[in-house]
């Protein structure tokens, strides 16, 4: 048992400090290990008050054996380097140098051949009885000693380049994410020369202009394009559902799947692969132990690698979001998956060494008590609470809670995550090398909070003193908040989202994320007349519209925007917000010809704030569609009247782009008021022209989306349609298998988009 504990110390140590050890130097280990199983007398009488140490270094049956062993087996330069180690070692930890190697000339051929031979049968009796004599070790024996080693050593760099395998498969990963992202916007822009690269009027000409060569890398260039689009990026895994949830989980698209497999897949791989094993290793003589100690060791160590992965993926500050054009909810598929994979190791990690630690004992008791002698080890208790503390972050995520109890779930996730960096840090710190896994982990963390931190001060310096103006509307049941952005350094730019903190509640920790409805002046208007900067209104705000400011249009669920309704329930308040962004990429539908948003509710924050980029007068785009599913009617009124009627109306002025907005109103409100159109000049059914290139028709019940995608399709023919979902589960499935199905049907140069609001 003792043994044991001291082969699992040593191999450990060893492994920590050899990595770099080079076949060659398992000569002198070999003989070192094979000649340690023995037990040597020690001629010396006083050996209670000396050292193990000390005892190797000076015993005199013991190290004329080794020096005899080295000049059979080892070449002169192994012997020298690894007796020059030891020497200094002995020196150094015992105070005793190793006797000159000249002591072993006087064993000639003839006496060498007398001596005892120690052969592998004598492993057994060795660990007991004491050697009184020098001895030499048999090639068999020897060779034992040197494969234990070479295979020890083998599996140590091997669980640790297999642990960095994860980090190139996420580069491949990424670069094919990154390459299809470069493709896109290649693709895109190659068919037709953006209008503003050519003359004014030249773009009708474009296509027909088109050079021959052109069209020829199209048709060959497309046709793959398509198909990846129609069976890999586009669909959903297994067929239709992505956003919707499946009882507790939600379903990534082909690609995430694609590569979340990839992932999994080769953990399982690098987990069961390159054991190297065999009967009578000396650390382990049976083949069972062997694999259940590497097994231990390799998902350990692959677990830990994984860790800095989680980390990387789970933050919002994350580069890797516009470097491959991924949303946070594909990274956030990813930073699951990696934790689930690493957590399910580190459990197998623990169970592979509880085995361990139990088998060999005789009763259950015994077993027991010498199990917990290993909780006097600091790193034991550690590791011990990490693998328990990544089950609990893992319990702790489940979906009923994230969605019902976010800033439980929230809260628990932090402080839990917390915890196993400490635990993991106290559980490798004794293996060298190992903390350099841990380290990153803090490091991003570290990073993502500074950088959050930066974007808040960069929308306001004096962050403390921003004052929005939250407005709500028990009709519309929706709250406004306007947000004045004068002072922000960045930019407001469509399609990119805030997260809102209040100050002025107690939990003003509490933030969460906003898409921006639009900004004011305009968002792309660049004139220097109009440039935010003239306005110095910070802090002062008496109007609800202050001269430059940013409007985002929330639903009131339960909890922080609930709050939200309740503070401006009977008027508008002041309040002072932190405002920390802009988050997320402004996607390029300004290079479509056709654009079609297929929204609900508040997704309508989503059109609205592309407008003004696609109707400055500087975007391909020809045709845009809204297809709007409301509940409200008033919610309709007022964004109708508020929101859709001037925006990007002075890029659009002589309507070259035809804005189509058809509503449609799920809720009823009983017959009679079958003409509450009215208010806006709208009529159920009927289409009116609110001017400048914009129609409007309002209709009652659910939009079928996946007519409205096969009429954009349709409609748009030969053209480039950009298919945009930003509403509920449902109807960004229906629009993402409606473009699928589109794709099918020939018309490739569909693209789909889906701005999510939830993950
Ligand atoms: C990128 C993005 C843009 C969004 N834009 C808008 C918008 O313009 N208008 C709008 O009305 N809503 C928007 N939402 C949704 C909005 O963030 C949630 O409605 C809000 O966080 C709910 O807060 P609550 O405490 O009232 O929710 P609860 O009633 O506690 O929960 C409601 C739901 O919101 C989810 N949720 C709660 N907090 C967060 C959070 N911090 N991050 C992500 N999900 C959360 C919960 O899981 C739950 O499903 C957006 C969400 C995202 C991710
Ligand atoms: N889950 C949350 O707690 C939460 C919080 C904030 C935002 N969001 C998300 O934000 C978006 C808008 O939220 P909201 O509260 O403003 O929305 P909302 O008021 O519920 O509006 C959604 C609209 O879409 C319609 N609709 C739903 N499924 C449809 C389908 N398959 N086909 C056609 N129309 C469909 C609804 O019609 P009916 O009236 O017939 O249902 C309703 O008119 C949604 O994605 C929502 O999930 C979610
Ligand atoms: C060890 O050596 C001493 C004398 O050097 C001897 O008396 C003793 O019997 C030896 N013990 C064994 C187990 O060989
Ligand atoms: C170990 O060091 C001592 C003192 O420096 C030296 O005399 C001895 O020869 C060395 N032994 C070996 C084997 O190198």
């Amino acid at each position: 048992m003792l043994l044991s504990y001291i082969f699992f110390l040593l191999s450990w140590t060893s492994i920590a400090w050899g990595l770099s050890n080079r076949p060659s130097d398992f000569c002198f280990g070999g003989c070192e290990l094979a000649l340690g199983i023995f037990t040597f007398n020690s001629t010396t009488p006083d050996h209670d008050h000396r050292s193990r140490a000390q005892k190797a270094c000076d015993n005199t049956f013991q190290i004329p054996s080794l020096y005899l062993c080295l000049r059979i087996y080892c070449t002169e330069n192994e012997r020298l380097r690894g007796l020059d180690a030891k020497n200094e070692t002995c020196r150094r930890e015992a105070g005793v140098s190793l006797p000159p190697w000249e002591i072993v000339d006087q064993y000639g051929e003839e006496d060498v051949n007398r001596l005892r031979h120690l052969m592998e049968e004598d492993i057994e009796g060795g660990r007991e009885g004491s050697l009184s004599e020098v001895v030499v070790l048999s090639r068999g024996l020897f060779r034992l000693a040197f494969d234990t080693l070479d295979a020890v050593f083998f599996e140590a760099r091997i669980h640790n380049a297999y642990g960095r395998a994860m980090y190139y498969l996420w580069v491949v990963i990424i670069a094919i994410g990154l390459s299809s992202h470069l493709g896109q916007y290649l693709l895109t822009s190659r068919h037709h020369h953006p209008k503003w690269q050519s003359l004014p009027g030249d773009d009708e000409e474009g296509d027909t202009m088109e050079e021959p060569s052109m069209k020829w890398k199209r048709s060959i260039f497309d046709k793959p394009y398509v198909l990846i689009k129609r069976y890999v990026t586009v669909p959903a895994t297994f067929g239709y559902k992505r956003s919707q949830n499946v009882g507790w989980c939600t379903i990534p698209t082909r690609v995430q799947s694609l590569a979340i497999g990839a992932f999994v897949g080769i953990n399982i791989v690098l987990c069961s692969c390159s054991y190297r094993v065999f009967a009578n290793n000396i650390y382990w003589p049976r083949v069972s132990d062997q694999i259940l100690r590497y097994f231990a060791d390799r998902t350990g160590i692959i677990s830990t690698a994984n860790l800095p992965l989680i980390w990387a993926f789970g933050i919002r500050n994350n580069t890797l979001l516009w470097l491959t054009g991924w949303d946070f909810a594909t990274y956030n598929n990813f930073h699951r998956w990696v934790a689930r994979v690493s957590t399910l190791e580190a459990v197998l990690h623990s169970l592979a060494y509880t085995v361990m630690i139990v088998a060999g004992e005789g009763s259950v008791k015994e077993a027991w008590t010498y199990y917990l002698t290993y909780y006097q080890q600091k790193y034991f208790v550690n590791g011990v609470l990490a693998t328990i503390l990544m089950v609990a972050i893992l319990v702790a995520s489940v979906y009923p809670l994230r969605r019902n109890f976010y800033e439980i779930f929230l809260w628990l996730h932090i402080v839990l995550s917390i915890f196993v960096i400490i635990t993991m840090y106290y559980h490798v710190e004794i293996f060298r090398g190992y903390t350099n896994y841990i380290w990153p982990c803090v490091f991003i963390w570290v990073f993502d909070r500074a950088v959050r931190f930066l974007r808040t001060i960069s929308f306001n310096l004096k962050f403390w003193n921003t004052k929005a103006v939250t407005a709500y509307g028990s009709r519309t049941n929706i709250v406004r908040i306007v947000v004045p952005y004068s002072s922000s350094f960045l930019k407001p730019r469509p399609g990119t989202f805030y997260y809102i903190y209040t100050l002025n509640s107690w939990t003003f920790w509490e933030n969460h994320p906003f898409t921006l409805a639009y900004s004011t002046p305009e968002l792309s208007d660049s004139s220097p007349s109009n440039s935010p900067s003239s306005s110095l209104s910070l802090g002062t705000i008496k109007t609800t519209t202050p001269s430059s400011s940013l409007t985002f249009i929330i639903r009131p669920y339960n909890g922080f925007t609930s709050r939200l309704r309740i503070s401006a329930i009977h008027r508008p308040a002041t309040q002072r917000v932190l405002i920390e962004g802009p988050y997320g990429e402004t996607q390029p539908f300004h290079r479509y010809e056709n654009v079609l948003f297929v929204v609900g509710g508040t997704g309508i924050a989503v059109p609205l704030s592309y407008l003004s980029v696609l109707l400055n007068g500087e975007a391909r785009t020809r045709r845009v569609g809204v297809v709007w599913a409301v509940r409200e009617v008033e919610f309709l009124e007022e964004v109708l009247g508020k929101d859709f009627s001037g925006r990007g109306g002075e890029g659009n002025v002589e309507a070259e782009v035809e804005v189509r907005l058809t509503a449609y109103i799920t809720r009823r409100g009983g017959e009679d008021k079958d003409d509450e159109g009215e208010g806006m000049g709208v009529g159920v059914g009927q289409e009116i022209s609110m001017g400048m290139g914009r129609r409007v028709k309002v209709l009652r019940g659910r939009p079928n989306v996946f007519d409205e995608v096969e009429n954009a399709a349709l409609e748009a023919g030969d053209e480039s349609l950009a298919v945009v979902a930003c509403g509920p589960g449902m109807m960004a499935d229906d629009a993402r298998r409606a473009v699928v199905e589109m794709l099918g049907r020939g018309y490739g140069r569909i693209e789909y988009f889906e701005e999510s609001f939830n993950w």
